[in-house]
């Protein structure tokens, strides 16, 4: 029984040194030392042996299998450490080599020109209206018929505004004007606010038109606002916006829901007021419309035109973005492309 301990030893170890990969470990393992191996089945016959033998075949059985069992070990470890060099040495990783360059986003230029616009009527005292940049999708009532505008107005025609087949009035809207009617249906005076918004018109697209662009609408109602009031608030933005140098211009104007009514222009920054393409040769560029609100306008949404008064303005942030950067056409802040954005960036 001892010679036949130590040829099972023998092989095994012999088997030990030639296994090259992790499963030829496991098959060994199975033959010897598995509860069906080599070694289990000369230990059942221990049983027969005198207690003397039993002791001294069963230590030198057990110190075998120990060796066999380390033996085996150490070669798994040997295995592993050799696995984990060659993955190490694959997946090496040269710290020094410069990383992948992820360009960051920033925000659009007709984003932060509104973020601008914005913040300096909140600086005099303007509020955003709640949810006014919805909906964009808008009944004739908001759009027209509660802003004075004639049923046979030409605005309404399918060749400026974009008619829904969602319902026979419903629209596009074509200004943010229509705001106003929702703040003073919902608010009575005092009322502050601006809302901007993008708004759709069925243009024939150029340098200077875009079927889509955006307006901020300003709107002020309280008692005893006079055409004073709208000239001081437009002109400190203008001076705030562009700073004190670039000239404007109020112009006579006509618009169905404010009277009287004017347009403000700024000198062309294209040609500094010499005339250019983009000024069409007359030096000057419009950038918003303006009025005291017409008194039918109040009145349709029950404030008293005897006891209340007001103004209103929509401006174009295109026009005002254009006006700030010499961008000298509108196409350029919708066709996204990077070279133009990123001279926003900061
Ligand atoms: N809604 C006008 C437009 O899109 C601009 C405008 C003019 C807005 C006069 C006003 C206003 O609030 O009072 O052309």
């Amino acid at each position: 029984m001892k010679e036949q301990l130590e040829k099972i030893y023998t092989d095994a170890v012999a088997d030990i040194d030639k296994a090259s990969t992790v499963k030829d470990l496991e098959d060994i393992k199975f033959k010897y030392l598995s509860r069906k191996g080599e070694f289990n089945e000369i230990k059942k016959g221990l049983k027969d042996l005198s207690d003397e033998d039993k002791r001294v075949v069963g230590a030198l059985a057990n110190n075998i299998t120990q060796k066999l069992e380390s033996s085996i070990s150490e070669k798994f470890q040997l295995f592993y450490e050799q696995e984990l060099n060659k993955k190490l040495e694959k997946e090496r990783i040269d710290v020094t080599l410069p990383g992948q360059f992820v360009p960051h986003g920033h925000v659009h230029p007709l984003t932060s020109t509104t973020n601008e616009i914005v913040s300096i009527f909140q600086s005099l005292g303007f509020s955003v209206a709640p949810n006014s940049d919805s909906p964009e999708v808008e009944t004739e009532y908001f759009n027209f018929d509660m802003l004075n505008v004639p049923k046979d107005h030409p605005a309404r025609d399918v060749q400026d505004t974009f008619y829904t087949n969602v319902g026979e009035n419903v629209v596009l809207r074509s200004q943010t004007s229509g705001a106003q009617v929702h703040v003073m249906e919902g608010q009575k005076p005092p009322i502050r606010i601006i809302a901007p918004g993008r708004v759709y018109r069925n243009e024939n697209i150029n340098s200077r038109k875009n079927n889509f662009f955006h307006q901020i609408e300003g709107l002020y109602v309280d008692k005893d606002i006079t055409f004073g009031d709208l000239k001081g608030v437009l002109n400190e933005f203008i001076r705030i916006y562009f700073g004190a140098s670039r000239p404007t211009r109020f112009r006579n104007s006509f618009f169905p829901f404010t009277e009287p009514s004017a347009e403000v222009d700024v000198q062309c920054i294209m040609c500094e007021g010499k005339g250019c393409r983009t000024c069409s040769g007359t030096g000057w560029l419009e950038i918003l419309g303006a009025g005291m609100v017409d008194p039918n306008v109040l009145r349709g949404v029950g404030i008293d035109p005897d006891v209340y008064s007001g103004f209103a303005f929509g401006m174009g942030v295109e026009r005002l973005a254009m006006l700030k950067y010499a961008v000298d056409d509108i196409r350029l802040f919708f066709n996204n492309d990077v070279r133009f954005l990123e001279q926003f960036k900061g």
